[in-house]
């Protein structure tokens, strides 16, 4: 039988997606059920005074109105273990139990009607007066508020080697400037949505979630119910980049909605409320050092990120992490500082951190090659970190070189002019740009059950999550290949806590960890397998020792590898841009991308993933940015008209290629998971391409075309 792992094998899933029979958690259409609107406060710090609800009680339909003066008391039990994807300091949001208000967009009250126009309408005609205080909503460096280090439970702050502010002083060749990106949202196609269902004291959720095993957990702890009394669903997710790792205060809300009411509720966030509902990638600031020998090694590497955090929960980002490990460099200093103000806590979006501090570094070393007058891959080159400096351990596999000249090659680099503003196209500036990718890989703890049954077909299972990436497909390939059967006969079932436990769909782990244990269950289930002739299948030895189906666990979870070894993946990312002098505006004609991932399952999903990040590094390098109002606290672009995507028209020609790479210390698999790292670097070598085109340096993401025009 021919092998499918390695094949371009299409989605499993595809039919099921285009033909409407996906169903998202917003699409579960339960008997007797009820539609939930939110109530949310209009100012950022303050109490409520007088919250009257008596006209929207009124209105047809409405079922209740519940706010803080009437809501059950939940006793928020603290989570001891606190999942990795929640914030370590601090409390989550405590929806309905008290008058405080922290944030425009807190929800303050929910009504529940038999229509979803009935409780919108009914939402409208809650009367809400404040008593308003002093908001910080922005981030500020003055004295009297400066941002500090993020709390040590906060975890994720920086780090050090060497004494970077000595050899920065001493060093011939310097560059020192301020980067930042504006406040990205992950908009999904997906709204968050959950629907709550009670029977007695046990609940079912169906939710948008990256992680089933964490909406139970956090929902046993807020309502101090038993974990087990909880089912969380969650088959297909429309994407979410992020924005379904943790368990958002609109759950809990659909679950208290539903027990007040006591029918099944539905609450679906609009488009706006996703802009305060659920985290977005906090506006990072970061004050960038570079040290160099004039033959551009490095010597001083100093990085401060300032970020916003919520006043409620501290929410921090790895955005030190490749300042410390990208390059060698004997001296490196990262900060990483929060200051709270009164938002919504940010959360994980695509790379988080990881993207940002690829951007502002790899911003930076284009602007020392430029200061040294040399080649931007040759400075990587001279640079290039044979071992993890920040561990102090080797790589489990690293293939950068290789990206470095494939994508070159590919790109055809060698065409570049290297003087600024000097390629042109008719009145057209066009600019070449590069920036190195990298994002960690890990493993986390995955369990997977496998059945095989005498009809020749078998059924993996795990509480895993695919919100896009291709994890029904990779697995299902995996789960073929192992047991030695067609992919047909192969139905992998992910997103649902009955199933066994899986690691958070996140953090780029999903195929390494979750894959690992797909394999170790379908080696176990052959093992098993009774003993039959040659050439006989599978079912009919089954048939044969009177069974009607086989079962069997897998389990991974990362070993001593990870404390001798450093894994990462890697990539090169190049990108032209077509510059308008007098419109300031920025096209991509193409970008070109070269990946070590380590081994890829499946090509034609992998590049896929790539395509994806490309698309959304052009968003971050030129369009992305939520307009934030300082004076009232609130994003003033929140929706899907002028918080700009890139759209078709935005994208030209992506190539993507991976290099030959296989990574077996890292997991038996060879697979260095995928995902995060298509995102990073693209903003940056775009960000560097416009440099190049038109002598501008931008140093504020996203490029809008007034900031090429203004000098
Ligand atoms: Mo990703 S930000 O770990 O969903």
């Amino acid at each position: 039988m021919n092998s499918v792992v390695g094949q371009p094998i299409s989605r499993v899933d595809g039919p099921a997606k285009v033909t409407g029979h996906a169903i998202y958690a917003a699409e579960f259409n339960l008997r007797n059920m009820v539609h939930a609107a939110l109530v949310h406060s209009t100012i950022a710090h303050g109490r409520i005074d007088q919250l009257d609800t008596r006209d929207a009680e009124q209105e047809p339909g409405v079922l209740a109105v519940i706010s803080h003066l009437n809501a059950e008391r939940l006793p928020y039990e603290p989570l001891e273990k606190r999942p990795p994807v929640d914030p370590k300091a601090g409390e989550q949001l405590h929806v309905f139990q008290g008058p405080e208000i922290l944030f425009v967009g807190q929800p303050i009250a929910v009504v529940i009607a038999e229509t979803v126009e009935q409780a919108r309408t009914a939402a409208a005609l809650v009367q809400v007066a404040y008593h308003e205080q002093v908001a910080t909503t922005e981030v500020r460096h003055d004295r009297a508020q400066p941002p500090t280090e993020a709390s040590s439970k906060a975890g994720r702050g920086g780090g050090s080697r060497g004494d970077a502010e000595k050899a920065f002083a001493k060093a011939p060749v310097k560059v020192d400037m301020w980067c930042s990106h504006d406040r990205e949202h992950h908009n999904a196609v997906e709204p968050h949505a959950t629907i709550a269902e009670w029977f007695g004291d046990h609940l079912t959720l169906y939710d948008k979630s990256q992680w089933v095993d964490n909406v139970r957990s956090e929902i046993a702890h807020v309502f101090g119910m038993p974990a087990e009394n909880i089912r969380v669903v969650s088959p297909f997710v429309g994407g979410a980049f992020g924005s379904a790792l943790r368990t958002w205060p609109h759950v809990t809300i659909a679950a208290l909605a539903a027990r007040q009411v006591g029918r099944a509720v539905r609450l679906e966030l609009t488009r706006r409320e996703l802009y305060v509902s659920v985290g977005y990638r906090p506006r990072t600031e970061q004050h960038m050092q570079l040290g160099a020998e004039a033959d551009g090694r490095l010597v001083a590497i100093i990085q401060d990120a300032v970020a916003p955090t919520s006043v409620y929960e501290e929410y921090a980002e790895r955005t030190a992490d490749p300042v410390l490990r990208t390059y060698s460099c004997p001296n490196v200093q990262a900060r990483y500082r929060l200051a709270p103000v009164n938002a919504n806590t940010p959360c994980p979006m695509r790379a988080p951190g990881i993207a940002t501090g690829v951007m502002a570094l790899e911003i930076a070393m284009d602007e020392l090659a430029d200061g040294l007058g040399m080649d931007p891959i040759e400075l990587r080159l001279r640079n290039y970190a044979e071992n993890d400096e920040a561990k102090g351990v080797p790589w489990s596999s690293k293939a950068l070189r290789e990206c470095y000249q494939t994508a070159a090659d590919r790109f055809l680099w060698s065409r570049r002019s290297a003087p600024p503003r000097s390629m042109r196209n008719g009145r057209l500036l066009i600019g070449y740009g590069m920036a190195t990718a990298f994002y960690p890989a890990e493993r986390a703890p995955a369990s997977v059950q496998a059945i095989l049954y005498a009809n020749d077909t078998a059924v993996v299972r795990t509480a895993s999550s695919d919100m896009g990436p291709g994890t029904y497909t990779a697995m299902t390939q995996l789960a073929a290949d192992t047991l030695g059967l067609p992919i047909e006969r192969v139905h992998f079932e992910l997103g649902d806590t009955e199933m066994p436990k899986a690691p958070v769909h996140g953090g780029s782990m999903t195929l390494a960890s979750v894959g690992t244990a797909v394999v170790d269950a379908c080696k176990a289930l052959m093992a098993n397998l009774p003993a039959g002739e040659m050439a006989e299948g599978h079912g009919a030895r089954l048939r044969r020792a009177g069974l009607e189906s086989l079962t069997a666990t897998g389990h991974s979870e990362p070993g001593d590898e990870a404390n001798k070894y450093s894994s990462a993946g890697f990539g090169a990312v190049f990108a032209e841009v077509w510059v308008d002098p007098d419109f300031g505006t920025v096209r991509v004609p193409r970008i070109v991308g070269a990946y070590d991932v380590g081994r890829v399952i499946n090509p034609k999903i992998a590049r896929s993933q790539c395509l994806g990040g490309m698309v959304g590094g052009i968003g971050m390098a030129l369009m992305e940015q939520a307009e934030w109002d300082a004076r009232l606290g609130r994003v003033m672009n929140a929706n899907l008209a002028e918080y700009l995507v890139p759209v078709n028209a935005d994208v030209t020609d992506l190539d993507v290629t991976f290099v030959r790479s296989s990574d077996e210390i890292f997991n038996p698999l060879g697979a260095k998971g995928l995902a995060e790292i298509a995102l990073c670097g693209v903003a940056p070598a775009i960000a560097n391409a416009v440099y190049h085109a038109t002598g501008k340096r931008v140093r504020h993401l996203p490029i809008m075309p007034e900031k090429l025009l203004v000098d």
